[in-house]
C-alpha cells in the first residue's frame, strides 16, 4: 500500500546513539517498513511522529543471555523484556536448549511447569515456531549442550560413545545450517557437567569456524576454581577455532572476591594472542539458579563447595516454588529455622516437595567486582533473567534500565554511549545478528527512546514484577511495541537467524 507520507515513522530531535560507542548526536531517525532509512535532519513527514527532544534514541537492546526459549512461545507479548527496551533476545544459554524437543521440554518445564507446546524438529523447526508465535521481540537461539547431551546420553555420568557423540554433532550441524548463533554449555548443571573438555571441543568444531557461531559458557566453576574455568573456556575456543563468550562473568563466594581482576587478565591475554573472547554480565550482586543445582554443587557443604561456592541459608532467597507460594520471597534460613533444620536439609526438603522447579536467588558477589567487570571493555550486558512464576530475580524486568540508571547516571561506571554499545552494536557483531544493534541507514528499525535523566530499574527482590521508569518508546522491526510504560500489544518480532 502506498503511503502519502514519505516515512512510516520519524523520531524527531533526540540525541541519537548509533550503537558503535560513538557519542550521541542530535538528529531525526526516519523509518519505512521495518528499516531505518534516513538519519540526521529529516524534512519530510512521517505517518507517525515521535518528539524525542531531550531523550536518547538508541538501537533496541540485545539481551545476549536469556532463558526465554519457551517464554517467547507461551507468552509472546514478552512484557518483561519489551518494557525495558529489549528488542532481541538470545535464548539457549547455560546449556539449556530446545533440541532435541523432549530434552528441551524437561529443561523448560522447570520454568513453565504446565508447558505443552506443539513439538518441533531441530533448531530449524524451533525457529519456525518462533515465527508462528509472532512474539513482541526478535529471537535468536544458542544450541544448549545440556539438552543435546540429555537427548543423546540421558543423565549418565560418563563419556559419550562414538555413536552418541555423532548424534550430538548431527544436531549441532543442523543448528548451524538453521541459523542458531552458537553452542552453549552449562558445566555446573546436570548433565552438562559430565562432559570433559574434549567432548565440548569436538562439538564446537562442528560450528565450522567463526562464521558458524560462537561458544558461550556457564563455566564449570565461578568460585574457587574460577581461573581454571576461564582457562578451559578459552582453550575450547582455541581448540575449536571459534569465538568465546563467558556467561555472567563473576567471582562467587567471599573468599574469591576480587579475583575478577585475574579472570579479566586471562581474557586480555587470550585476546592479545588473537582469541576472540568476550563476556556478559547482569548488574547485580545476586545470581539465580535452580535450588537442585545449588545442592548438587555442594554449596551447603563446608568441606568441598563446587562451582557456586559456599552458601549460607540467609544468602538464599526462594524465587519460585510452584504449589508453595508461601515459600516464595523467604530465605532458606527462615524456612530452616521454622523446620528446625540446617540450611542444606531445608533445601533438600524444598526440592523433595517441588522438584527442580524451585529457583532461588543467591547473594554471592561483591559490588566492587560487579563494577570492575562492567568497566572492562570485553563485557556486554545479558540479563540471565529466568521467566518463572513467583518472585523471580529482578534482572528479568530491570537489567538494562539498571545499567543505564544506576551504573551509568548515578555511579558513572560507564559512559552512556559505551553502555549502549555494550547492549547493542557489540553483541550484534559478536552474535552475528546482521543489520541489528546499530542506528544506520538500511538497518532494522529496532529502536528504544528513553530519558537518560530518569531511566531506572524499579524491580526489587521483594517486588520484582515492575517495569522500569524512563522508557518512552520501543520499536521492533519498525513497529511500536511499548509507549510511555505501556505495551501496545503489537507482536512484530521474528526469528533471527545467524548472519541473515
Ligand atoms: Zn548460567
Ligand atoms: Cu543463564
Amino acid at each position: 500500500m502506498e503511503s502519502r507520507h514519505a516515512f512510516d515513522l520519524v523520531i524527531r530531535g533526540g540525541t541519537v546513539y548509533d550503537g558503535t560507542g560513538s557519542a550521541g548526536t542530535m538528529g531525526d531517525v526516519a523509518v519505512r517498513g521495518d528499516r531505518i532509512v534516513e538519519i540526521g535532519h529529516v524534512t519530510a513527514r512521517g505517518a507517525r511522529e515521535l518528539d524525542a527532544a531531550g531523550l536518547a534514541v538508541a538501537p533496541g537492546f540485545i539481551d545476549v543471555h536469556s532463558h526465554d526459549d519457551f517464554a517467547v512461545l507461551l507468552e509472546p507479548l514478552m512484557p518483561f523484556k519489551v518494557m525495558q527496551g529489549v528488542t532481541t533476545d538470545v535464548g539457549g544459554n547455560c546449556g539449556s536448549g530446545v533440541v532435541p524437543f523432549e530434552a528441551g521440554l524437561i529443561r523448560f518445564r522447570r520454568m513453565h511447569p504446565d508447558a505443552d507446546p506443539k513439538p518441533w524438529d531441530g533448531f530449524g523447526g524451533y525457529l519456525e515456531r518462533v515465527d508462528e508465535a509472532r512474539p513482541s521481540v526478535n529471537v535468536a537461539v544458542l544450541m544448549g549442550h545440556g539438552s543435546l547431551r540429555r537427548g543423546a546420553i540421558g543423565i549418565e555420568q560418563r563419556r559419550p560413545t562414538t555413536d552418541e557423540l555423532e548424534t550430538m554433532k548431527g544436531w549441532v550441524r543442523e543448528g548451524v545450517s538453521a541459523g542458531a548463533v552458537g553452542l552453549s554449555t552449562g558445566l555446573i548443571y546436570e548433565p552438562g557437567r559430565y562432559a570433559a573438555t574434549d567432548e565440548i571441543v569436538a562439538l564446537a568444531r562442528e560450528l565450522g569456524g567463526p562464521s558458524g557461531g560462537l561458544y558461550a559458557t556457564h563455566m564449570r566453576n565461578e568460585a574457587d576454581g574460577l581461573l581454571d574455568a576461564v582457562r578451559e573456556a578459552i582453550a575450547i575456543g582455541e581448540g575449536a577455532g571459534v569465538p568465546v563468550q563467558i556467561s555472567h562473568h563473576k567471582a562467587s563466594g567471599r573468599r574469591n572476591w576480587g579475583r575478577v581482576r585475574e579472570s579479566l587478565a586471562l581474557i586480555d591475554e587470550a585476546r592479545a594472542r588473537g582469541v576472540d573472547v568476550t563476556a556478559d554480565q547482569y548488574p547485580y550482586t545476586a545470581g539465580s539458579t535452580s535450588l537442585a543445582a545449588v545442592i548438587q554443587n555442594g554449596a551447603f557443604r563446608s568441606d568441598s563447595p563446587g562451582g557456586l561456592g559456599q552458601l549460607a541459608g540467609e544468602h538464599v532467597l526462594i524465587a519460585s516454588a510452584p504449589g508453595h507460594p508461601e515459600w516464595e520471597g523467604q530465605t532458606l534460613a527462615s524456612l530452616a529455622g521454622r523446620w528446625n533444620l540446617d540450611a542444606g536439609s531445608a533445601a533438600e526438603r524444598v526440592v523433595a516437595t517441588v522438584g527442580d522447579a524451585c529457583f532461588v536467588i543467591t547473594f554471592t558477589m561483591d559490588e566492587t567486582d560487579v563494577r570492575t567487570v562492567m568497566a572492562h571493555p570485553t563485557t556486554m550486558i545479558g540479563s540471565d533473567g529466568v521467566p518463572t512464576g513467583g518472585k523471580p530475580h529482578p534482572r528479568l524486568y530491570g537489567c538494562f534500565a539498571r545499567v543505564l540508571g544506576h551504573y551509568v547516571r548515578e555511579q558513572r561506571v560507564l559512559k552512556l554511549a559505551t553502555a549502549i554499545h555494550r547492549m547493542t552494536g557489540m553483541p550484534a557483531a559478536k552474535f552475528q545478528l546482521t543489520g541489528r544493534g546499530v542506528v544506520r541507514g538500511g538497518a532494522f528499525a529496532d529502536l528504544v527512546v528513553f530519558d537518560p535523566a530518569t531511566i531506572a530499574d524499579v524491580a526489587t527482590y521483594e517486588e520484582p514484577r515492575r517495569f522500569p521508569a524512563g522508557i518512552r518508546a520501543v520499536y521492533v522491526n519498525g513497529v511500536e511495541v511499548a509507549r510511555n510504560g505501556a505495551h501496545t500489544g503489537a507482536r512484530p518480532g521474528r526469528a533471527v537467524r545467524r548472519g541473515r
